[in-house]
C-alpha cells in the first residue's frame, strides 16, 4: 500500500502573515490525522513563517522551484541547498506554469531533480498534457517524453525520494477536473513508463499523485482510486477549510 500525499501548493499567495494566520486554522482542522502526508508549498519569502507556524506537527513545508546547482551567479534562482537548510523538505519541480510561462524545459526537471536528490530534498514531479495536445490524441506521447526525460539516470533506489504530479493543464484552475477514470488511467500510464526508467519494482512503490481543480466535493472520489496516490492542490488549497476539508477526504 502506497501512503498518500495530499499537498498544497499556494502558488504565488499568500504573505508570511497571511501563511501563519492559514496554520492557525488549519492546525486545529487536521488534528490527530494520521493515514495521509500532508506538505504545504508557500512562495519563497513565505516558507520560514510556514515552517515556524507548523513546528511540533508532521505537515511537511516545501518550495515552488529550485535551481539544479548548489550556488553560483543566477540571480533570483535559490539551490536546494539553500531550502534545504531552511527547514524545507520537499520541492515542487517542473510545474506546467513554470513549464509554460518561464521556458522550464524537460532537461531543466530532470537536472532539478537529480539535484533535488542529491541535495537530500524529496520532490513532486510535474506532468500533464495541454487541451489541445489530448483532443490530438497525444497524451500518451506527452506523458511518455515528460516521465522519460524526468527520470533520466535516477535510480529506482531513491523511489520513496520522489513522487509523480498528472496534472492535465487543462484541468488546472478551470474547475474541469479529470475524471477519477480519465486519471487512473493517466496514473496507470505514468507508472508504465515510469517503470521502464527505474525498473518494475521500484515503479511499484512510486506514488503518482493528481492535481487539477481537486476540491472538497471531488477529492473523495479522486482519492478512493487506488491509482491515485494523493493531489496536489492549488485554489482550493487557499482556504483552511477547504483544504483540510481534502485533507480529510
Ligand atoms: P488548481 O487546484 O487551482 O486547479 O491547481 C492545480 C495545480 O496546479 C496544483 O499544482
Amino acid at each position: 500500500m502506497r501512503r498518500k500525499l495530499i499537498a498544497a501548493n499556494w502558488k504565488m499567495y499568500k504573505t508570511p502573515d497571511q501563511a501563519r494566520a492559514f496554520v492557525s486554522e488549519f492546525k486545529p482542522m487536521i488534528a490527530g490525522h494520521d493515514r495521509d502526508d500532508t506538505a504545504l508549498f508557500p512562495p519563497f519569502i513565505s516558507i520560514p513563517a510556514t515552517l515556524e507556524a507548523v513546528a511540533g506537527t508532521k505537515i511537511e513545508v516545501g518550495a515552488q522551484n529550485m535551481h539544479w546547482e548548489k550556488q553560483g551567479a543566477y540571480t533570483g534562482e535559490v539551490s536546494a541547498d539553500m531550502l534545504k537548510c531552511v527547514g524545507c523538505t520537499q520541492v515542487i519541480i517542473g510545474h506546467s506554469e513554470r513549464r509554460q510561462y518561464f521556458g522550464e524545459t524537460d532537461i531543466g526537471v530532470n537536472r532539478k531533480l537529480r539535484g533535488a536528490l542529491a541535495d537530500g530534498l524529496k520532490a513532486i514531479v510535474c506532468v500533464g498534457e495541454l487541451f489541445e495536445e489530448r483532443e490530438s490524441g497525444l497524451t500518451e506521447s506527452i506523458l511518455r517524453r515528460q516521465v522519460g526525460a524526468a527520470l533520466r539516470e535516477i535510480s529506482g533506489a531513491d523511489v520513496d525520494k520522489f513522487c509523480i504530479a498528472y496534472e492535465p493543464v487543462w484541468a488546472i484552475g478551470t474547475g474541469k477536473t479529470a475524471t477519477p477514470e480519465i486519471a487512473a488511467n493517466a496514473h496507470i500510464f505514468i507508472r508504465g513508463e515510469a517503470a521502464k526508467a527505474i525498473g518494475a519494482d521500484a515503479a511499484r512503490k512510486l506514488r503518482v499523485i493528481y492535481g487539477g481543480s481537486v476540491k472538497p466535493e471531488n477529492a473523495h472520489a479522486l482519492m478512493s482510486q487506488e491509482e491515485i496516490d494523493g493531489a496536489l492542490v492549488g485554489g482550493a488549497s487557499l482556504d483552511p477549510k477547504s483544504f483540510a476539508a481534502i485533507v480529510n477526504w
